[in-house]
């Protein structure tokens, strides 16, 4: 076995957005051993400054590199839009996988011509939104929804509330009566929102996450780089930590039926 294919693969977001990627990469590569950050005492992040974002996702990446990580994924669109190039300066040594909301397939698939993104505020002013927009979605109209509140409900594991319920839809539905036929899920927490999206969108519409195709570019980059674990136990070892409660982590993705073996308490300090 080699020594980079032991070391387990490394992920974070705000809360329990990214497992929704972390699923996905479970799903791909069961061998490997996942370490998960949920950076809970800061979320949400979709209304910090670039800045704060970048001091607070190089101490995430910093953690999980100090935890063995052999390549980290930002499974949070909002850090990633503040924070993957800053990332991929500060640590040469580690691959970094990033996240944008999937506005490339959706403009190759809308039949409309319409495509609603729903994002933090902080990935929708940013760069990479901004560059995927203008490469991929030539002719088509993309309406951008930032949706405040969201993560908030999710993280408090309020999913199938009336008020969870009237945010979305009041998020959505400006979106369909546009005329958009696909929806784009530009944040890693709303996939979460799958069933409640499905009830208020319909079955017509189109609705896109980008956690199967992350996932697919960590297996590509796992394989180009050689990092594969190369022993094969029946499954690798999930562990999250969490900057909040372990606690009510481990409640919540019990109750969503995500995948994870053992919870623990991070700590992380964030420079000025
Ligand atoms: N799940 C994150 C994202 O993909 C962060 C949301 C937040 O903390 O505001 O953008």
């Amino acid at each position: 076995m080699s020594d980079q294919g032991a070391r387990p693969i490394g992920l974070f977001d705000s809360g329990i957005g990214g497992m929704t990627v972390l699923r996905e990469v479970r799903r791909l590569l069961p061998a490997e051993d996942l370490i998960y950050l949920a950076d809970q005492a800061r979320c949400p992040y979709g209304s910090r400054s670039p800045d704060e974002l970048r001091a607070i996702a190089a101490a995430c990446a910093a953690w999980l590199i100090a935890r063995g990580a052999k390549l980290v994924v930002i499974a949070c669109n909002t850090a990633s839009a503040a924070a993957l190039a800053d990332l991929r300066c500060r640590f040469p040594e580690t691959p970094f996988v990033g996240m944008v909301p999937p506005v490339k397939p959706a403009a190759s698939r809308t039949r409309s011509g319409v495509v609603g993104v729903l994002a933090t505020p902080a990935t929708l002013a940013g760069d990479l939104l901004r560059d995927v927009i203008s490469r991929w979605a030539e002719g088509v109209r993309v309406i951008e929804q930032a949706c405040p509140g969201l993560v908030e409900q999710i993280e408090k594991g309020a999913l199938d509330t009336p008020e969870t319920r009237a945010l979305l839809r009041s998020y959505v539905t400006p979106l369909l009566e546009a005329g958009a036929d696909t929806i784009v899920l530009g944040c890693t927490h709303y996939p979460l929102l799958l069933p409640q999206l499905r009830a208020i969108a319909g079955d017509d519409t189109l609705i896109l996450d980008a956690a199967p195709a992350v996932a697919q570019r960590v297996v590509q980059i796992v394989k180009e780089r050689s990092l594969m674990r190369d022993v094969n136990p029946l499954s690798g070892i999930i562990t999250c930590a969490t900057t909040g409660d372990p606690e009510h982590f481990a409640n919540l993705i019990h109750r969503l039926d995500l995948p994870c073996d053992r919870v623990e308490q991070a700590v992380i300090t964030i420079d000025a």
